[in-house]
This record gives C-alpha cells, structure tokens and sequence, in this order.
C-alpha cells in the first residue's frame, strides 16, 4: 500500500505526539519519587515541564496541518510501557535501572525527531521541521545530562545502599 509524504509525516507527528504525553506523566511521576536524589529530580522536573511543552508544539504542528492528535494508544507507546513495568518491579536499585531507561527513551525520541525533521523537509514542512529541531535540542541536552550523570547516581546509590539509607525512590 503507498502513502503519500504527506501522510506519513502526519502518522510521525501524531506517533511523537503520543509518545510525549506519555513521556509528560512518566517524567512527573519520576520526579515525585527522585526526593532522596535532588539534583537528578531537579532537572528531571525541568524536562517534565519541556516533555509538555513539546507536546503541546506538536499539536500546533498537527493543527498546523489541519489534523488533530489522535488518542489511540499506539505501538510506539508498547515500548516505553515495557521499560516502565520493568521499573514497577521494587527493586532497590530502581533508580539505576530508572536512569537507563530514561536514557533509552531520550535516545529513541532524538531518532524519531531527527526522522520528523527529515520528513518534514521532504514535505517542504519549514514550521513543522523548525518546532522539530526545537523539540529536539532539548531531548539531546536531556540525553547528554543523564550520560555524563550515570557514574554519579551510580556512586550516590552505592553510599545510600551500603549505608542502608536506599529506599524504593526510582526514577521510573
Ligand atoms: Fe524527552
């Protein structure tokens, strides 16, 4: 079956659109449980209250198109919900395994956006391309902030364990 460009960007605009409420509630519920890592929850918070505001940019980029977001759950929602069932199991080093899946789901949201851009591109979309390089900047600073912190969170939950001072606080 052939689509035209022009529908398949409207499905990668409406897959992103998805994927970042999900990612809206995920990061808000992350930062509510991050209390006993404060510079981790701190920016957390931060990309929580990005995670929204792209959302809200590609919603303009759909309207922008004459097409609305849909509400279905998609399968590109299947991914990010196995990673976070993972991190619904009370281990201890929750926030360990919380940080990585943070980090896989930035890396998988730079891909998509870097595909959008393409796409829109393609379509001759300049709005919807610019709102994407936006969106996308942020994932990257996200990305590069949770890489360059892995080590860190990592010493910090080995002090709190061995100290018996870790509790169920995760990042997912
Ligand atoms: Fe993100």
């Amino acid at each position: 079956m052939a689509y035209s460009q022009h529908e398949i960007l409207v499905t990668g605009l409406k897959n992103a659109y998805a994927l970042e409420a999900h990612a809206a509630d995920v990061t808000e519920n992350q930062a509510r449980r991050l209390v006993e890592y404060p510079e981790l929850q701190r920016r957390v918070q931060q990309h929580h209250e990005e995670t929204v505001r792209q959302r809200d940019r590609l919603d303009e980029c759909l309207s922008h198109l004459g097409e609305s977001p849909s509400t279905l759950k998609d399968t590109v929602l299947r991914l990010v919900g196995n990673m976070q069932t993972l991190f619904h199991a009370t281990a201890d080093d929750e926030v360990l395994k919380g940080t990585f899946a943070s980090a896989a789901l930035e890396h998988y949201e730079i891909a998509s956006y870097k595909s959008l851009i393409a796409m829109a591109e393609a379509c001759n979309e300049r709005f919807v391309a610019e709102v994407c390089r936006q969106n996308l900047r942020e994932e990257e600073a996200m990305a590069q902030f949770l890489d360059s912190n892995i080590e860190h969170v990592t010493r910090t939950y080995l002090a709190k364990a061995s100290s018996g001072r870790e509790s169920q606080s995760g990042v997912m």
